[in-house]
């Protein structure tokens, strides 16, 4: 179950316009529902709660047993939305220490020479036992044109192929648009797989489809259940949304004060890469007309030891978004030891847990106590359920949030302008 606590926010903002920014959050959510707001070509996320795609699950959940039972790599190559949500769910739910299932690798996320050499050097390194490695590749890209992705894919390809031969073809799965593109082209010229990403759903709204399913399928997370806790999640906001509008509110109310900055951070190293997610999500959704609170990210409490100082005492501008979670995620309880050189008996028989939870209590309390508004956001336990109701709570918040600033929550035509550039300098006819 996820839920929010806006008490550590409510005292920073004006609560006698609290209630009709709500009711503007309302509005903007029937715009959402209706498909009436700037961008509604782009509500598919929507369509895929109503309408679950099971073959397709199925489809995916078999191929990547395959993929799991004969691959030592499986490189995810792909940018922004087309790998960020992936990694997320990866990050959050696959055992960090884990020898079972190949090794998943990311490329085509930056643009980096060296990363790739390595990884080259790294591939070609045979296994323990004298074996080569077995290599699958998933190149992600709706548009097929990602200059980042299309290079690394470039380079991959080209190691797969000849190290393969005619086997070549079955090791890469592309991802992209239903048609057009380079990608769709190799995809007939080749005889790749190949897994649709629906026209009207766009890269960071897109982990719930093939872009994100097969990566986390691959790493032995559960989809069916990660897709139906999000289908539930929709289910439930359709009715019971009052926290969620709320939540949209008062961070409209900090957008409109001196909030520049939006902290979102957590406690649970494993949460790390869903606050990246919520970040690329929120910031290439909102960033438009001058609008927007920067979205930044914590990973606490390692954190505190380097903006915590910031966030505490630095300029006023900052409001924090905490995502916890309140089950133990392990029960590890810290030893006794006869000498107590190090003089931590007094923690002796406390669980890991408990002890980051105090650190959480006292860092928030210190944060709203120096000026930091703060909302939480709680998930009940870690698993995969929960993981897919989170994805689908931030879409639609990210969707209400942004209608109400007046913006197309669904496009980024600001990216463009660096595209633009770098072809230009490029040489790129
Ligand atoms: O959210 C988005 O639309 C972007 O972040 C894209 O996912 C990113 O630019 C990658 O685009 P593509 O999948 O076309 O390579």
């Amino acid at each position: 179950m996820i839920s929010t606590d806006t008490s550590g926010a409510i005292d920073f903002i004006d609560k006698s316009e609290l209630q009709k920014n709500t009711g503007n959050a309302e509005r903007a959510l029937k715009m959402v529902q209706s498909g009436t707001g700037l961008g509604s070509e782009w509500l598919g996320w929507r369509r895929i709660m109503k309408e679950p795609n099971d073959a397709e699950i199925d489809d995916i959940s078999s191929l990547a047993a395959e993929i799991r039972n004969d691959a030592d790599v499986f490189i995810v190559c792909g940018i922004g939305g087309s790998y960020l949500g992936a990694k997320a769910v990866i990050d959050s739910l696959k055992p960090i220490i884990d020898d079972e299932g190949p090794k998943i690798v990311y490329a085509g996320h930056h643009m980096s020479g060296k990363y790739l050499k390595e990884l080259l050097n790294y591939l070609e390194k045979p296994k323990a036992d004298g074996e080569n490695k077995s290599v699958y590749l998933n190149v992600i890209s709706k548009s097929g044109s990602t200059l980042e992705t299309a290079l690394s894919f470039r380079v991959l390809r080209s190691w797969i192929n000849e190290t393969y031969g005619k086997e070549a073809a079955r090791r890469i799965i592309a991802t992209t648009g239903p048609e057009g593109g380079i990608l769709n082209k190799l995809v007939e010229s080749e005889g790749y797989k190949k897994f649709v990403i629906p026209d009207d759903i766009g890269g960071r709204y897109s982990v719930l489809t093939p872009v994100g399913l097969l990566p986390i399928s691959v790493a032995g997370i559960d989809i069916q259940t990660l897709y139906y806790g999000a289908v539930h999640q929709f289910e439930k906001l359709e009715e019971d949304n009052g926290e969620l509008l709320e939540y949209a509110a008062i961070r409209y109310m900090l957008q409109y004060s001196s909030t520049a900055l939006d902290i979102i951070g957590t406690f649970e190293p494993e949460l790390s890469g869903i606050t990246m997610w919520i970040q690329q999500l929120l910031g290439e959704s909102e960033g438009k007309d001058g609008k927007g609170i920067f979205p930044a990210t914590a990973t606490y409490s390692t954190d505190l030891h380097s903006i915590g100082q910031m966030i505490q005492q630095g300029k006023r501008n900052a409001m924090e978004t905490l995502l916890s979670v309140e089950k133990p995620i392990a029960n590890f309880i810290v030893p006794e030891i006869k000498d107590d050189v190090d003089e931590l008996n007094y923690l002796a028989g406390k669980s890991f847990h408990e002890i980051n939870k105090s650190a959480q209590k006292g860092t928030t309390e210190a944060h709203i106590e120096g000026g930091v508004p703060l909302i939480r956001i709680k998930i009940e336990s870690l698993n995969a359920q929960q993981i897919g109701e989170l994805i689908y709570f931030y879409e639609l918040f990210t969707a209400v949030y942004v209608y109400m600033l007046g913006v197309n929550p669904f496009n980024q035509p600001g990216v463009e302008n660096y595209k633009k550039a770098m072809y230009r300098i490029l040489g790129k006819s």
